[in-house]
């Protein structure tokens, strides 16, 4: 097999800014591709954001803005909170690109030539007044199977559920609310179960003669999938739609998840280009290995469509798969409320990237298990490996040959060879490790041998010899120090700036996998020592939670936005229409989150001498309950009362926002007596 390799992270959706969880798997990545190259592979790092689909669509609709604007943004921010955490791949392209549409119109062609392509009518939610067909998340209304109101149109939150958005009961269109109708559109369709044969093989692991590495539970699953039998699968969408358009069939376009894998294809063709690099080599002939790392929510759209897509195009299909688990957050998934929703750019904010890389990397292995960011054992670990064992250990030794014996390293002292032995032994184990997404064990490694030459330093204790016996005192810290480079080289794929400061001290050739066990040159003059890690400040780590608080709601602002469109003016009223609405000052007495409404609040409002009122108010979304109580704001006392799903409304609220989650409740200040009429 040849060594060049060509590695993937997923794309990251155009639609959100980067998060830890997203970080987790670009450290992942990153890691394994510094350690493949630390070990003489050819490899390249191909990535992209994730640029299509209703979502952005949509949102760039919200806010003003062209599609292409919004995504440009995205694009620009992604890269920047990347490159801050050093994740060294060799282009961060977008899918939305020529070579892109390149790839997917020549694919696409490919499967439908060889007549794997179907087309057939569908019928699907509608919305009339939005003039568009409803993805699945964009139709909402109550569970088919439990009751619960308020569920998205694939999955219910409350039971579990799966079931398609037609199965809905009163389905509403959650852009505008309308009522969705049922419409009939042609569709495009890959047969998959056509594949299966082919499929099936690749599925079969490395160890039975087959081709494919796959964590055993997620090939277990995906062979599941494949025995339950294979459904087609709907690649096209209607317009309006953020994409592509497929050729020969206008007005169809293709459904975000047909191109977005083929966004690793237009990333390496543009980096082909641009470098030179042979494209062929990797997508074409078949000899790269191509390894994709990847998060447990897409493992269907790697493992089947992706694979069988390629396979029936004549590309190169993957030779790896690799599945992480989910990053929670002090224990549970991250939370806005909670400020464990914690984006890259507000980590940078307050803390180097190194600690983060060092932690994801020592708690990542092969398995796809959850991984928990305890902010607690986070500064614990690192406080204890890479502070007190390894940074510590190389200032030691490094100082002290500074300081009392020269600035000279002589040659490593005979009772230290034992060690030195087993610490080459570790060294050499590394590489494989890494390879198999075992970094965790890695680090292990790292640590082991800082802990034995912690010890042998204190034992051999060179600060008492160095009158009496300088040159075993050398001796000492040189094999000291000697550790210290493996350890260095252990940890380069995820600390670049550790090595980089070894290196530099001790005037050496970047170091390798190979290198890094040689003896150093005695009577080398090595350089001033650099510090190599400082105490992580727990106090940083609430200050990224407090920041996380804060910063969650707020989108970012849209720069010269263009003109867009509102709603036009209702007809004029006259200034009686204004007098005959009561608005009084009522105190927040209670409130409550309303089970079966993410939206809802139930809020008991104290109006003074006029009694007390029940009131829903769509503002879950925006504030904590605890949050309102005790505040004067602003009812509309007059409303009918009016019977919602929960009970009754007994007035409204004012309160105004742009979206669910930016709503303001207005305000009034303490000295508002309740009851009081406003004007
Ligand atoms: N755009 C698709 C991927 C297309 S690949 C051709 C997508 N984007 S995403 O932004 O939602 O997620 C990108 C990657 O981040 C996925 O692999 C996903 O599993 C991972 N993660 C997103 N949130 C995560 C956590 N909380 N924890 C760990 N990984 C998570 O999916
Ligand atoms: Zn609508």
């Amino acid at each position: 097999m040849s060594n060049r390799v060509l590695v993937t992270a997923a794309l990251p959706y155009a639609n959100g800014s980067i998060h830890l969880g997203h970080l987790l798997e670009a450290v992942q990545t990153d890691v394994y591709v510094r350690a493949r190259k630390m070990a003489g592979d050819d490899v390249i790092f191909m990535w992209a954001a994730d640029t299509h689909g209703t979502p952005i669509e949509l949102r760039a609709r919200r806010e003003g803005i062209t599609p292409e604007a919004l995504i440009e943004r995205a694009h620009a921010d992604h890269l920047a909170v990347f490159q801050g955490f050093g994740i060294g791949f060799d282009i961060y392209y977008t899918t939305h690109s020529d070579e892109t549409k390149a790839h997917a119109e020549r694919i696409f062609k490919a499967i439908e030539a060889g007549g794997g392509i179907a087309s057939r009518e569908t019928h699907q939610l509608y919305c009339p007044h939005d003039q568009m067909f409803l993805p699945d998340r964009f139709v909402k209304g109550t569970c088919p199977k439990c009751g619960a109101t308020d569920q998205y149109g694939d999955v219910c939150e409350r039971c579990g559920a799966t079931y398609d958005p037609t199965d809905l009961k009163d389905a509403a269109c959650s852009l505008c609310g309308t009522k969705p109708e049922l419409a009939a559109s042609e569709h495009l369709f890959v047969p998959l179960a056509k594949h299966e044969a082919w499929l099936r093989s690749w599925l079969r692991p490395i160890e039975e003669g087959g081709e494919t590495h796959l964590q055993p539970t997620v090939r277990n699953y995906v062979q599941g999938w494949v025995d339950q039998g294979l459904r087609d699968w709907d690649i096209s969408r209607d317009a309006p739609y953020f994409g592509f358009e497929i050729p020969g069939h206008p007005g169809k376009y293709f459904y975000v998840w047909f191109d977005a894998p083929i966004g690793y294809i237009g990333a390496t063709q543009r980096y082909c280009d641009q470098t030179g690099a042979d494209f062929g080599a990797y997508w074409q002939s078949g000899d790269a290995e191509i390894v994709h790392v990847i998060g447990k929510d897409i493992v269907y759209f790697h493992c089947l469509f992706w694979p069988a897509m390629l396979h029936a195009a004549g590309y190169t299909t993957p030779s790896r798969v690799q599945v992480h688990g989910w990053l929670q957050v002090n224990g549970e998934k991250m939370s806005k409320t909670r400020g464990t929703f914690i984006l890259g750019r507000t980590y940078l904010d307050h803390a180097s990237p190194d600690y983060l890389r060092y932690y994801f990397a020592a708690r990542l292995g092969a398995e796809q298990g959850d991984i928990d960011l305890s902010m607690e054992d986070f500064a614990n670990r690192v406080n204890a490996d890479l502070v007190k064992k390894a940074a510590n250990l190389a200032s030691r030794a490094i100082k002290f040959v500074g300081s009392r014996l020269d600035g000279k390293v002589g040659v490593a002292a005979d009772d230290a060879a034992p060690l030195l032995a087993r610490a080459r032994e570790r060294l050499a184990e590394a590489p494989g490790l890494y390879r198999e997404f075992e970094s965790g064990r890695a680090l292990r490694l790292a640590m082991e041998i800082a802990e034995d030459f912690n010890l042998y330093l204190t034992e051999a204790a060179p600060w008492k010899l160095v009158k009496s016996d300088p040159e075993r005192a050398r001796a000492v810290c040189t094999a000291v120090i000697e550790a210290c480079v493996m350890i260095a080289a252990i940890l380069k794929p995820v600390l670049p700036g550790w090595a980089e400061k070894v290196e530099r001290m001790l005037r050496l050739q970047p170091l390798t996998f190979a290198n890094a066990g040689a003896s150093l040159a005695a009577g080398l003059a090595i350089g001033e020592y650099e510090t190599l890690a400082e105490p992580l400040d727990p106090a940083k780590l609430a200050a990224i939670i407090e920041a996380s608080k804060e910063s969650a709601p707020a989108a970012p602002a849209a720069e010269d936005a263009p003109a867009y469109e509102v709603e036009p003016l209702q007809p004029e009223v006259a200034i009686d229409a204004f007098v005959g609405l009561d608005l009084r000052v009522a105190r927040v007495v209670a409130a409550a989150a309303v089970e079966g409404s993410n939206k809802l609040l139930h809020l008991t409002l104290d109006l003074g001498p006029l009694g007390s009122r029940s009131v829903f108010s769509g503002i879950a979304k925006s504030y904590a309950p605890e949050a309102l109580i005790g505040k004067n704001v602003v009812v509309f006392a007059n409303l009918k009362p009016r019977k919602m799903r929960f009970g009754v409304s007994e007035g409204m609220v004012l309160a105004a926002g742009s979206a669910d989650d930016a709503i303001t409740v207005l305000e009034l200040d303490g000295k508002a007596r309740p009851g009081e009429r406003i004007s």
